[in-house]
């Protein structure tokens, strides 16, 4: 039998929220949003907070959470950076690598993303790769050449790692933390060339699953799910706020639009 594909709905909380926050937050969004067995739901607090995180939802196994970065290295003279083995340890169960603010804020690279995701792998932790393209390169047509180079790059350090499914987001830099939304169009668009790349890569041939980040809001996640190829959701600034995130989570999505 088949699977049911169910959607992936994540929060990147970024720099926001520290640990009295975390619980205040998590208590109030329990209270709005039931466990359902159809969807996954992935929290990124910022480091410090996952152990408020990890015990605030003891009696909500559902509510899973993860890393928003770790060093490509796993142990060193690093001041201010944590490793996948660390992290792994606290209890996470999930990892981004490759985040916009990421690449452009501390100047990560595709070689430094490649030993990233590689690193998550290793600890046994379900990597995320973000990928995504600025308005110009955009503007210049260069979607597609972004998009391929970020993701061959990343795949080119697995070195025969096992990576499935593999999951990534798409995150246009110019619809991030802007108000400006990908239409449902051009989300489909992007999602069937990242599937493609993905897919002419070696290895594995599970089914990739591709969310979409940038400006997602309780007012654009019933299109924005149930664009084609879209399998979730990597939500900023709309996760912060508990009835927002709880409303995103319960966004429609049919299982069967491939
Ligand atoms: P945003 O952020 O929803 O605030 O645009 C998305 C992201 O950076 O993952």
């Amino acid at each position: 039998m088949t699977e049911v594909r169910k959607p992936l709905i994540a929060a990147n909380w970024k720099m926001y929220k520290g640990p009295r926050e975390t619980r205040d937050f998590v208590g109030r969004f329990a209270g709005l949003y039931p466990p359902r067995t159809d969807r996954t739901i992935v929290f990124f607090p910022p480091a410090i907070s996952i152990p408020a995180f990890l015990d605030a939802t003891v009696g909500r196994p559902d509510l899973q959470v993860g890393v928003q970065d770790v060093h490509a290295d796993l142990e060193g003279a690093h001041t201010g950076a944590i490793s996948a083995p660390m992290a792994a340890e606290t209890g996470v169960g999930w990892g981004l690598a490759g985040h916009s603010e990421r690449r452009s804020e501390f100047g990560d690279d595709d070689a430094d993303v490649a030993g990233k995701l590689r690193r998550l792998l290793d600890a046994g932790l379900k990597p995320i790769l973000c990928v995504g393209e600025t308005l110009e390169e955009r503007t210049a047509g260069r979607l597609e050449e972004v998009l391929r180079r970020q993701i061959e790059a990343a795949l080119g350090g697995l070195g025969g790692r096992r990576w499935s499914p593999p999951v990534l987001a798409y995150e246009p830099v110019w619809a991030i933390g802007t108000g400006e939304t990908a239409s449902p169009a051009d989300a489909s668009e992007a999602h069937a060339i990242v599937r493609e790349v993905r897919l002419e890569a070696p290895g594995d041939a599970a089914r990739v699953v591709i969310l979409y980040g940038g400006s997602v809001k309780p007012d654009n996640i019933d299109a924005l799910l149930g664009a084609r190829g879209v399998d979730g959701v990597l939500v900023g600034g709309a996760s912060l706020e508990p009835a927002s995130f709880a409303r995103i989570c319960d966004g429609r999505f049919d299982p069967q639009l491939l």
